[in-house]
C-alpha cells in the first residue's frame, strides 16, 4: 500500500505540515495510517503527543538512518497508508526513504529561491530512480500560497515547472492560521473551535 514521503531540503517549507494533514484527513476517513517521523526533531511526535490525535493514526519516532527502511517495509505491510515527514536537509535517510516511496510530495513555497530547492529534492528523487531502477511517482505542493492573489512569480514558477514536465498539484495549501494551530491544540483540523482556527481579536 502507498508509502507517501515528504521531501525538500528548504527547512519549513510545510513538509511536516502538509504530513500532518493529509495523514488526519486519511484518518478521519478511516483509514490506518503510520506516519514516520524521520526528522530529529520529532515534530510530529510533538503533534502526537498532544490531545486529538486520530485513534487510527500511529507515529512512529524511534527511526534513524540504519532503521528507516526497515520501518517503512514494516509499516507498509501492516497498514493502507505509510506517510513519511523528512527533515529539512539532504541526508542518506532522506534519500533512504525516497528509495522507499510510492509517491514523494515536494512541499515548495512559492518564490524562486524556494523553487531552486524544490528542484534539488527532484534531482534527488531522479538520482534515486536510477540508482534503484524503479519510478518513483513525484509532485511539487504549492504551500503557504494566498487564497486571494495570484502573484505573478507564482504564475512564473509554475510555467517553468510546466516547461521542465515538473508535476504540481492543482490543490495548494494556503496560508491558514489553522495549518498553524494544530501544532499549538494538536488533534485534525476539523478539532480546532474558531477561535483556535482564526486567532483571536484582543481588545484593549
Ligand atoms: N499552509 C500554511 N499556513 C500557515 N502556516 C504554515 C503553513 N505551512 C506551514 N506553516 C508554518 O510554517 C512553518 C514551517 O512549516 P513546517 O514545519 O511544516 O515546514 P517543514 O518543511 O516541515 O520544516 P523543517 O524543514 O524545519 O522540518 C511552521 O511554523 C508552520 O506552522
Ligand atoms: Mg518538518
Amino acid at each position: 500500500m502507498p508509502t507517501i514521503v515528504f521531501a525538500s531540503p528548504k527547512g519549513g517549507a510545510g513538509k511536516s505540515t502538509s504530513a500532518v494533514v493529509l495523514a488526519t484527513e486519511l484518518a478521519r476517513r478511516g483509514a490506518e495510517v503510520v506516519v514516520i517521523d524521520a526528522d530529529p526533531n520529532r515534530p510530529v511526535s510533538r503533534w502526537a503527543s498532544r490531545p486529538g490525535c486520530p485513534k487510527t493514526l500511529t507515529v512512529l519516532a524511534e527511526t534513524t538512518e540504519a532503521s528507516i527502511i526497515d520501518d517503512i517495509e514494516a509499516a507498509a505491510a501492516r497498514v493502507p497508508f505509510v506517510i513519511v515527514d523528512l527533515e529539512g536537509t539532504a541526508s542518506m535517510t532522506v534519500a533512504y526513504a525516497i528509495s522507499r516511496a510510492d509517491l514523494v510530495i515536494v512541499p515548495t513555497q512559492g518564490s524562486q529561491l524556494d523553487a531552486a530547492e524544490a528542484a534539488k529534492a527532484i534531482r534527488l528523487i531522479r538520482q534515486q530512480e536510477r540508482a534503484f531502477g524503479r519510478r518513483i511517482l513525484y509532485a511539487v505542493l504549492l504551500t503557504r500560497t494566498s487564497a486571494a492573489i495570484r502573484p505573478r512569480t507564482l504564475q512564473h514558477i509554475r510555467e517553468e515547472m510546466a516547461r521542465n514536465d515538473v508535476p504540481v498539484f492543482g490543490t495548494q495549501m494556503h496560508e491558514r492560521e489553522a495549518f498553524r494551530a494544530i501544532f499549538s491544540f494538536g488533534g485534525p483540523l476539523q478539532g480546532l473551535n474558531v477561535s483556535q482556527s482564526f486567532g483571536k481579536t484582543e481588545s484593549y
